[in-house]
């Protein structure tokens, strides 16, 4: 298939180039971007062309496997960070994951990125249900999805590992009628 590019008010949601690797490697490098995820330190520039690799052989999102898009401002074509999105096996439920460049935060990127690909995966790919997991001190990420409608469905204990410390894994939820109800309530 062909990877899609989405486009919001401010925003591209375009496929990723082998030149976007370093700078994935970068962000997620950075402790402070690393600080409640899973991902190894550091993240070398390595690991990352075997990631964008993959996704341009894989072409775009499919069903069982994690795509990402890099997140670019319109007005300038400056990379603001990337968004993450899962289809599982079944084509039924989805996940999604965001990260930005600390310089871009502040500005609702990752809310309005985000939400494009919430769009697209329900509209799209018909999908039922969305998830997202985070650290629970992720206060960022939780305003993030709180902003878009997901449902705090709660915490399994001791589940989530940072390097090695082990914290509890929060689980959020948002439904297609949901999203729906959502998106309506937030036009003008
Ligand atoms: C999680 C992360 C993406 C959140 O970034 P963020 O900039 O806070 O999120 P958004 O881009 O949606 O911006 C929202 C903020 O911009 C503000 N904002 C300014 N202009 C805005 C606009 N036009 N629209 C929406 N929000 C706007 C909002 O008030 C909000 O600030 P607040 O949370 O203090 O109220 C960022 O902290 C990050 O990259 N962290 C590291 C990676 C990570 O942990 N990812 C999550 C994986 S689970």
């Amino acid at each position: 298939m062909t990877a899609p590019t989405l486009t919001t008010a401010r925003l591209r949601l375009r496929p990723p180039t082998m030149a976007d690797a370093a700078p994935m490697a970068e962000r997620r490098s950075d402790p402070e971007t690393a600080q409640f995820q899973a991902w190894p330190q550091p993240y070398t520039v390595e690991k990352a062309e075997r990631m964008v690799a993959g996704l341009i052989e894989q072409g775009g999102p499919a069903r069982g496997c994690w795509y990402q898009w890099v997140l670019e401002r319109v007005s300038d074509g400056e990379v603001v960070g990337d968004i993450a999105f899962r289809l599982d096996a079944d084509g039924h439920n989805g996940e999604v994951g965001y990260v930005l460049w600390p310089w871009a935060r502040g500005h609702g990127y990752a809310t309005e990125g985000t939400a494009a690909a919430i769009e697209y995966g329900f509209t799209e790919w018909g999908l039922h249900r969305i998830e997202a997991e985070l650290d629970p001190r992720n206060t960022g990420s939780i305003r993030v999805l709180e902003r878009l409608g997901f449902r705090h469905e709660g915490n399994q204990i001791e589940a989530y590992w940072v390097g090695d410390t082990v914290t509890d894994s929060g689980h959020y939820g948002l439904l297609r009628r949901e999203w729906e109800a959502h998106r309506a309530g937030h036009q003008d």
